[in-house]
C-alpha cells in the first residue's frame, strides 16, 4: 500500500471504449479502399480461426451512427478508433480517396455532436498491401516517408476537431506476430528483421511525432503499447533475473524508445552479440530524440510470470490459445533469458488469458516511476464467450467484474499518484478478434455476427452496457 486515502477521478477523465478499423468497419473493398496486407492475409487458409475476415467485420463502416447513438446513450466521454490507410490512400501514397476522408469527417462530427472526444489511432496494423508488395512495408526505411505522409494527410484534415491522437497501436505485437511467430502478415520468422522492422518502426514514430506539432500544436500524441508487467516465478534469484530479462527485452525495449528516444544498453549489447541488433544509420538518434510522446498510451490486459530457461534445450516459442478450449496455450520463452509460467495466484479466461487487476496498478506505477509521462488507458478488457438468453438480455456479470476491478485498481494507482487522464475499455461493439474470430467477445453491445453463415448484425445491449453507463455518470463513483 502506499496511499492512505481514495482519490476521486479527475473531473474530466475520459471514459471511454475503443475498437479498430479492420475489427470493425467491413466494407473492405468499398467506396475506393484499396487492399490492406490483413484483407490479403485472411485469404491465406489456416491463417485465422475458421477462416473469419474482416471483410463484413460488424459492418460499422454502414452503422456508424447507430453505433455512435449507442454511445451517446451510454454517455461515453471518449470514442478511440483507428483509420484505415487504405481508405485515404488506397495504394499507401499518391492520390487521395476523398470518400475515405468523407468517412472519418462524418464519424468525427457525428462523435462531437454528442460530446464524444475522439481519439483517432494512425495505424491499428492495417499496412496497405501496394507498399508491404513494393518494398516490403515496415522492412525498408521508405515506410517512414509514406507513413508521415498519411498521418499529415489526417493531421491536416482532422486535426481542427480531433485533439487526442495515438500513433502507432502496439508495435510490439504487430512486429512479433508478424517477423518472430508468422501468425501475423507478413507471416514470417526472422529475428534479425524482426528488430530492423522495430527499428524502422521507431523511426517512423518520431517522425510522426516531430510533425504533429506543427499541425495539431495543440493536440496531444503519443503511441499504444502492449503492456504486460514481468512477474517473477519465485524469490529464486534465478527467476527474478529470468522476470528482469523479460522486462527489459519485452517492454523497456520500447518504452524506453518512445519516452527518451534511446534503447535500454544491455539489452542491445545482448542483441549485438547475437548478430540480430538494427542496423542504423547517421541521425537516426537525433531523430528519436525529437520525437517525443505527450502520453504513454497502455494496452493492459494481463501479467506475465517469468522463470529461468536454460540455454540448452530451453524452451522457445509457444503455441498460443485461439480456439477458447482452456488450458490449450503453451509457455514460451527465450532459452537462456526467461521463460513464461502459469501463476497459481491467477484465475485465467476461457483464452488463457491471467486475469489481474493489481496488475494493472503495477503497470500503471512502473511506468509512473520510470518515465513520469502522463498515461492513457488506451485498452482494457474481458474477451469471453455471451450468450444472449431469452427476451435478448446478455448477462456479462464476468465482464463487469473485470472491469470492475480494473477501474479499482485505476483508482488506487491514481492514489498513489499516477497522472491517468483516461480509459478506452475494449472494446464498444463486439467486434472481429483477429486470430480468435467473433466469438471472443468484448463488447458492451453485443453484435449478432458469427464465424459462420449470415447474420443480421443486430446491436444488442449487454448488461455491462448499463452498469459501465453509471459508471460515466458517477465519476467513477459508482461501482
Ligand atoms: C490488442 C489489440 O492486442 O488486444 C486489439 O490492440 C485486440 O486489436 C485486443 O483485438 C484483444 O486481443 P484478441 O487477440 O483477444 O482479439
Amino acid at each position: 500500500m502506499f496511499h492512505q486515502t481514495l482519490q476521486c477521478f479527475p473531473k474530466d477523465f475520459l471514459w471511454g471504449a475503443a475498437s479498430a478499423a479492420y475489427q470493425v468497419e467491413g466494407a473492405w473493398d468499398k467506396d475506393g479502399k484499396g487492399m490492406s496486407n490483413w484483407d490479403q492475409f485472411v485469404r491465406i487458409p489456416g491463417k485465422t480461426y475458421k477462416g473469419t475476415t474482416g471483410d463484413i467485420a460488424v459492418d460499422h463502416y454502414h452503422r456508424f451512427q447507430e453505433d455512435v447513438e449507442l454511445m451517446a446513450e451510454m454517455g461515453l466521454k471518449a470514442y478511440r478508433f483507428s483509420v484505415a490507410w487504405t481508405r485515404i490512400f488506397p495504394e499507401g501514397r499518391g492520390e487521395i480517396n476523398e470518400k475515405g476522408i468523407n468517412f472519418y469527417n462524418q464519424l468525427i462530427n457525428e462523435l462531437i455532436k454528442y460530446g464524444i472526444e475522439p481519439i483517432l489511432t494512425l495505424y491499428h496494423w492495417d499496412l496497405p498491401q501496394a507498399l508491404q508488395e513494393e518494398y516490403g512495408g515496415w522492412e525498408s526505411r521508405r515506410i517512414i516517408e509514406d507513413f508521415t505522409n498519411y498521418s499529415v494527410e489526417l493531421f491536416k484534415r482532422f486535426g481542427d476537431r480531433v485533439k487526442y491522437w495515438v500513433s502507432l497501436n502496439e508495435q510490439n505485437i504487430f512486429t512479433s506476430h508478424g517477423y518472430l511467430h508468422a501468425t501475423h502478415p507478413p507471416g514470417m520468422k526472422d529475428e534479425k528483421l524482426f528488430y530492423q522492422v522495430n527499428h524502422h518502426a521507431n523511426l517512423a514514430n518520431a517522425r510522426v511525432i516531430k510533425e504533429f506539432r506543427k499541425y495539431v500544436p495543440n493536440g496531444k500524441i503519443g503511441p499504444s503499447f502492449a503492456y504486460s508487467p514481468a512477474y517473477a516465478a519465485s524469490s529464486n534469484p534465478v527467476d527474478i533475473l529470468a522476470a528482469e530479462n523479460a522486462e527489459e527485452l519485452n517492454n523497456f525495449w520500447w518504452m524506453d524508445m518512445y519516452a527518451w528516444g534511446k534503447y535500454p544498453k544491455m539489452a542491445w549489447d545482448y542483441l549485438e552479440r547475437k548478430g540480430v541488433a538494427p542496423l542504423l544509420e547517421e541521425g537516426d538518434f537525433e531523430l528519436l530524440q525529437e520525437g517525443k510522446p505527450d502520453f504513454m498510451g497502455v494496452n493492459y490486459y494481463q501479467s506475465t510470470t517469468f522463470e529461468s530457461n536454460p540455454l540448452e534445450d530451453g524452451v522457445g516459442a509457444g503455441k498460443m490459445n485461439t480456439t477458447g478450449k482452456k488450458g490449450t496455450s503453451q509457455d514460451s520463452g527465450i532459452p537462456g533469458l526467461f521463460k513464461t509460467t502459469a501463476n497459481p495466484n491467477l484465475k485465467r479466461t476461457n483464452w488463457d488469458w491471467n486475469i489481474d487487476p493489481q496488475g494493472l496498478r503495477i503497470a500503471l506505477r512502473r511506468i509512473k516511476s520510470r518515465y513520469d509521462l502522463p498515461i492513457l488507458i488506451s485498452e482494457n478488457g474481458l474477451g469471453e464467450y455471451d450468450q444472449v438468453e431469452q427476451g435478448g438480455v446478455i448477462h456479462d456479470d464476468y465482464r463487469i467484474e473485470y472491469i470492475r476491478s480494473h477501474i479499482n485498481a485505476m483508482q488506487e494507482a491514481i492514489s498513489d499518484g499516477v497522472d491517468l487522464f483516461g480509459y478506452c475499455v475494449w472494446s464498444f461493439t463486439d467486434l472481429l478478434s483477429w486470430l480468435n474470430g467473433f466469438q471472443k467477445r468484448y463488447g458492451f453491445v453485443y453484435v449478432n455476427q458469427h464465424e459462420e453463415g449470415n447474420h443480421d448484425l443486430r446491436r444488442i445491449k449487454k448488461n455491462s452496457f448499463y452498469w459501465y453507463k453509471d459508471v460515466i455518470e458517477s465519476n467513477g463513483g459508482k461501482l
